[in-house]
């Protein structure tokens, strides 16, 4: 059984026990994590922990915990659980008040939770053995702090539903100035005559930890062209590739998006050139 760390303590996950008047249980107040680690070794620590104190300040949550604290309870999940390849979840949500109401409570101490779950070894970073996405595309309909990594996630859970449903793995997403944004767990890349583009960092998508990291490989490697930019999905439609990015999925080719092929059909040689160069960096940040 897994062992999870909640409010201090680290416990079997079935006798980690969180009150129903949990803001997080009723409102979604709170802010989460994913950690990627492979052979024990973590990817992005110190961003994907500055990304949460970002997060908990942009919507007001307190906590004493330090950084050290983190590290700390993130070290105890990975190896209570046999370290290896882990995916790390974090949570504090805003803590449990005595009644239901909107307005933050005043003294209620922040819930802190962290488990680690097993994950697929990573990919090789080999065009020809590597599994192509399949994506739909659907218009945006979350809301406008989309940089806030909230664990209210229920607008990306329909839309993720949505392209699941479909038989797709992911679901791209575009605003209503019909530009691409992200995907609904994801951040997402096109890739056009050479060059690398993903959407602006703005409130429309999530800063993500793995999307920084590539972009700094790629800017500090300097063989792949790289711009940040606006994406139209005509754009989108007819570029010669399409990426997915997370940390649970790493850099993901797509090849398939609404039921068309993208570029060939086939996992192309930038997002090889890109992986690789990624699979060789990422345990430095
Ligand atoms: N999802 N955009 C959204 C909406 C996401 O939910 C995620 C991550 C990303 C990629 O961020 P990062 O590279 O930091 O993982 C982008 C996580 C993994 C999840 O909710 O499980």
């Amino acid at each position: 059984m897994s062992i999870v760390y909640l409010n201090g303590q680290f416990m079997p996950i079935d006798e980690a026990k969180i009150s129903p008047l949990d803001r997080g249980f009723l409102f979604g107040d709170g802010i989460y994590e994913v950690i990627p680690a492979y052979d024990g070794k973590t990817v992005g620590l110190e961003p994907h922990m500055q990304r949460m104190f970002d997060g908990m300040a942009a919507i007001g949550i307190k906590s004493e915990l330090t950084l050290d604290d983190w590290k700390q309870i993130i070290e105890g999940v990975m190896e209570k659980n046999g370290g290896g390849n882990q995916g790390i979840y974090l949570q504090i949500s805003r803590g449990a008040d005595v009644k239901r109401y909107h307005a933050f409570p005043e003294g209620v101490t922040p819930t802190i939770f962290a488990m680690a779950n097993p994950i697929k070894p990573a990919v090789e970073a080999n065009a020809a053995t590597a599994k192509g996405f399949s994506v739909a595309t659907t218009q945006d309909l979350r809301w406008q702090r989309c940089q806030i990594k909230s664990t209210a996630l229920l607008g990306n859970v329909l839309h993720f539903q949505q392209g699941y449903e479909g038989g797709n793995d992911e679901i791209l997403l575009y605003n209503d100035q019909d530009n691409l944004t992200e995907a609904s767990s994801s951040n997402a890349f096109i890739v056009k005559d050479g060059k690398v583009i993903t959407p602006i960092q703005d409130n429309q998508i999530l800063p993500g930890i793995t999307r920084n990291i590539i972009l700094s490989i790629l800017e500090k490697d300097g063989s792949i062209p790289v711009e940040v930019r606006d994406i139209s999905m005509e754009e989108v439609r007819n570029a010669d590739e399409i990426w997915v990015t997370s940390s649970s999925k790493e850099l993901a080719p797509v090849t398939t998006i609404d039921g068309q092929a993208v570029g060939n059909g086939k996992v192309g040689p930038v997002w090889e050139a890109a992986f690789k160069l990624y699979t060789a960096g990422k345990f430095e940040y």
